[in-house]
């Protein structure tokens, strides 16, 4: 059941299908491809394909499944979990489908569109918006995500509280299968129960299932007015106790609640050049909120200005400011939106994406981190990102002047194993909202539960039994048998 290397036919009959356009093995055209986001995992592909439309990815599959060569679908390759990167061996085709970015409808009757997988998030955010309507799912990466991308990994971000993750916001797709063959669900039906859910099991299948070619997504109004404000208080239990208030005084207006600790901050202030510091003083805890209404209904700015004075008077936040223009509402979201990039310019981290219960996350947040700091002193725990969902990024970097490197190479694995026992003991998730990939399929074998691993593996077998498509990631077909 091996997988094969792809020779000069086989890649002369794919150059043919795709034309010039599609095709290349230029190592210098492949290069920016060949690695995940944060440079961590190297891999390598025979070529980089890039069809036009659903006909060519089609066809590829077919070609290259006859031969047993393996396929690595590709967005914009912002993975958190090398989940686009190909394995080292070269032997697998990577496809991007990045060539196909067509909106192909956008009916605000329905409010949905039909976007092609590689449309890029902020232009899907463009063209809806010109038809009145919003997709409302947004992170840092939506200049680079693309929409196959987006539901391969059930994408998250700044907008779950309200809308929930990409997996909820996707109402139809096409697809094509491993062995070749079309997957026509684009039809955008609210109700379908024809039994097993084929869309829901292809979102956050990490290309392992299938690759997305487009999807009908769903859409709601546009954005009349919002309200920006970024808080300053003593903890994550008073940032909680603020979202609920928030809650009763807007009712559902509140879609983002975002914390970021005060060395995250610094982080940010120091190596983004255009942020700047948001409040006069310094706080354990700041918190980035957004509070929106459609046109015609009441604006959130009052109401969220009344709920901060009293949550002030009431000693759960310790100052606040709201923004006065759009200008200064970028301003803040930019704090919170570059707190990655500022990380990843400071250096390595070991990264975590956990979730637990929300009332049990600032409790897990102060445990963890003092647990993981009694294990490996010196280093710095920077937990950020989206308390209401119950969800941080909960990164240990390095003690202060050891290179990030070597430190991750040889503590990193001990760290993250600590890090997830703890997630799991507290009834959490290891993977909240950056899939599995590369990076998480030892710890997801590892801390199973094996029947879980066993439903997963049966899924896998049953779409792709020769383990053709992204082979290497997310679950192997069989445990410890050298399978991919
Ligand atoms: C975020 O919330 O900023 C993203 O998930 C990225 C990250 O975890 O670094
Ligand atoms: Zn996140």
């Amino acid at each position: 059941m091996s997988l094969a290397a792809p020779d000069a036919d086989l890649l002369a009959r794919i150059e043919r299908r795709l034309g010039p356009r599609g095709f290349t093995t230029d190592a210098q055209d492949m290069a920016p491809w060949l690695t995940d986001w944060r440079g961590r995992i190297r891999g390598s592909a025979a070529a980089l394909l890039s069809p036009a439309d659903v006909d060519q990815v089609a066809d590829v599959v077919r070609i290259a499944a006859e031969a047993r060569v393996a396929i690595v679908p590709q967005g914009g390759n912002s993975s958190m979990v090398a989940g686009a990167t190909p394995p080292a061996d070269g032997n697998a085709l990577l496809l991007s489908l990045r060539r196909m970015r067509a909106i192909r409808s956008v009916s605000p009757l329905d409010n949905v569109v039909v976007a092609e997988a590689g449309v890029i998030l902020s232009d899907l955010h463009d063209a809806v918006a010109g038809a009145g309507r919003r997709f409302p799912l947004s992170l840092a990466a939506k200049g680079s995500a693309t929409v196959g991308g987006l539901i391969s990994t059930n994408a998250g971000g700044t907008q779950v509280l309200r809308f929930g993750p990409m997996r909820s916001l996707v109402l139809g797709i096409e697809a094509v299968l491993p062995d070749g063959s079309r997957f026509d669900g684009l039809s955008a039906l609210r109700k379908d129960n024809r039994g097993y859910d084929l869309r829901q099991l292809l979102a956050g299948a990490e290309g392992t299932l299938g690759i997305v070619t487009a999807a009908s997504l769903r859409l709601v109004a546009a954005i009349g007015q919002r309200a920006v404000a970024w808080v300053g208080l003593a903890s994550p239990a008073d940032a909680l106790a603020l979202l609920r208030r928030l809650e009763e005084a807007t009712g559902e207006a509140v879609e983002s609640f975002e914390i970021v600790p005060a060395d995250g901050l610094d982080l940010v202030l120091r190596h983004i050049e255009r942020a700047r510091q948001p409040l006069a003083g310094r706080h354990a805890w700041n918190v980035l909120i957004e509070a929106v209404a459609p046109a015609g209904a009441a604006d959130p700015t009052e109401a969220i200005g009344q709920a901060l004075g009293d949550a002030i008077e009431a000693g759960v936040v310790e100052d606040g400011v709201v923004a006065a223009n759009e200008a200064q509402a970028d301003a803040l979201w930019l704090l919170r939106e570059e707190m990655s990039e500022a990380e990843r310019i400071d250096g390595m981290a070991a990264k975590h994406d956990v979730s637990v219960p929300v009332s049990a996350m600032p409790a897990f947040m102060a445990s963890a981190r003092t647990e993981v700091e009694q294990a490996f002193p010196g280093v710095r725990v920077l937990a950020f990102g989206h308390l209401g969902d119950g969800n941080v990024h909960f990164n240990v970097r390095p003690p202060v002047g050891v290179e990030g490197r070597p430190w991750l190479e040889t503590q990193g694995e001990a760290v993250s194993r600590l890090v997830h026992d703890l997630t799991v003991a507290a009834g959490g998730s290891i993977s909240a909202e950056h899939g599995i990939g590369q990076m998480k399929r030892a710890e997801l074998e590892r801390l199973g539960p094996a029947s879980r691993l066993a439903a997963l593996r049966s899924i896998k077998r049953a779409f792709d039994p020769l383990s053709l498509f992204n082979p290497g990631k997310l679950v192997a077909l069989a445990p410890n048998s050298g399978v991919p």
